[in-house]
């Protein structure tokens, strides 16, 4: 039986990991941080399946130990300071949990020793103010938020342990993508939980920031199964993963709003400035052919 550790293991992205690899017959273990009210909505159907270890990225001791404790073959390190709003406002901490994090990890699994794969998640907001249209693995990067440089930092430094010390070490540049867990603090899940407060009566207006944002949307459960395959080829590689279709927050709206039977979204949405970002991300796009 094959063992995995996942960081991250809270979030979207980690709770359906877990749900792939528990179906593929994986012992999983999920890292998350020790933290005074206990974030467990993503993971509340896993707790009798898979093993919790208590660990911080920016605390390489405790990384060391999650790994003697769950000695895997494959890491999947998804953790990370992942809100690109809030880098703005904590751009050291960003920098030390979504950066310098990997390249603890990448360290504690060199001093483990053992031959374990590892995924990192890098982000087409590495791309910011794009270099060419679609997006590929050798687009140049141009990071446009703190967050964005972290992932940089952490992009490269996934590389260069791989080329450094034969690690098998691959980062998916994957696009953005949603679900049901998506956190309440991301456009899409901030729409749609918005939208269910209007309709029930509950509230009459969502605030937003920029509309005229384009994003590249997929689905977590999808781009999950990515990951894993990334981690199964012969040779580790960087991937792009995207559906190459990219919509504007107004068309989301436009969607989101007519399924509920609205479509006059205009009068329930509201701008306003706090919500802007000091420099945006206007449009992704990606092509995922090498993926394919
Ligand atoms: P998410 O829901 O925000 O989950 C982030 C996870 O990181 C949470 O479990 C969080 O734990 C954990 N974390 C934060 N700081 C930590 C620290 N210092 N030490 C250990 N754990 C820490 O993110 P997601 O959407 O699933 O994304 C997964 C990964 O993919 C992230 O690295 C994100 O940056 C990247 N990514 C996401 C997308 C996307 O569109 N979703 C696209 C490209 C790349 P708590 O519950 O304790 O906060
Ligand atoms: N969150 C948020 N809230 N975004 C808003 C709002 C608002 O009220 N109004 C407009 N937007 C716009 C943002 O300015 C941005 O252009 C777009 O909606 C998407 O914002 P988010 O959903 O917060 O996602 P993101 O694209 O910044 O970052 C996500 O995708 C990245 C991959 O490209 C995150 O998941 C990152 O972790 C991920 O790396």
């Amino acid at each position: 039986m094959k063992r995995v550790l996942i960081t991250g293991i809270t979030g979207m992205d980690g709770s359906h990991l877990a749900d792939l690899l528990l179906e593929k017959g994986y012992e999983v273990y999920g890292m998350e941080r020790r933290s005074s009210s206990k974030n467990r909505t993503n993971t509340e159907h896993l707790k009798d399946k898979i093993t919790f270890l208590t660990a911080d990225l920016t605390d390489q001791g405790s990384l060391l130990r999650a790994l003697k404790d769950s000695n895997p073959d494959e890491v999947y390190n998804l953790a990370s300071q992942s809100f690109v709003y809030a880098s703005w406002e904590m751009p050291e901490q960003t920098g030390d949990v979504t950066g310098l994090g990997v390249m603890r990890m990448l360290e504690a699994i060199r001093e483990y020793g053992k031959p374990i794969k590892f995924y990192q998640a890098s982000s087409s907001e590495m791309f910011g103010k794009v270099q060419e249209t679609p997006q590929t693995e050798d687009t140049p990067f141009y990071p446009r938020s703190p967050y964005g440089i972290a992932k940089v930092y952490g992009h490269w430094i996934t590389k260069n342990y791989r080329e450094s010390y034969g690690m098998f070490a691959c980062s998916g540049i994957l696009f953005n993508h949603e679900s049901e867990r998506r956190g309440i603090e991301f456009v899409t899940r901030k729409i749609s939980d918005g939208i269910a407060q209007i309709s029930t009566g509950l509230s009459n207006k969502i605030i937003l920031g920029n509309l005229d944002a384009k994003r590249d949307w997929g689905y977590s459960p999808d781009y999950v199964e990515a990951m894993w395959l990334m981690l199964q080829q012969d040779t580790s590689d960087d991937y792009v993963i995207s559906t190459g279709e990219t919509h504007s927050i107004r068309e989301f709206l436009d969607v989101a709003f007519n399924y509920v039977g609205l479509p006059n979204w205009e009068q329930f949405v509201g701008q306003d400035e706090r919500y802007m970002r000091p420099a945006e991300v206007d449009y992704l796009c990606g092509d995922s052919t090498k993926a394919r």
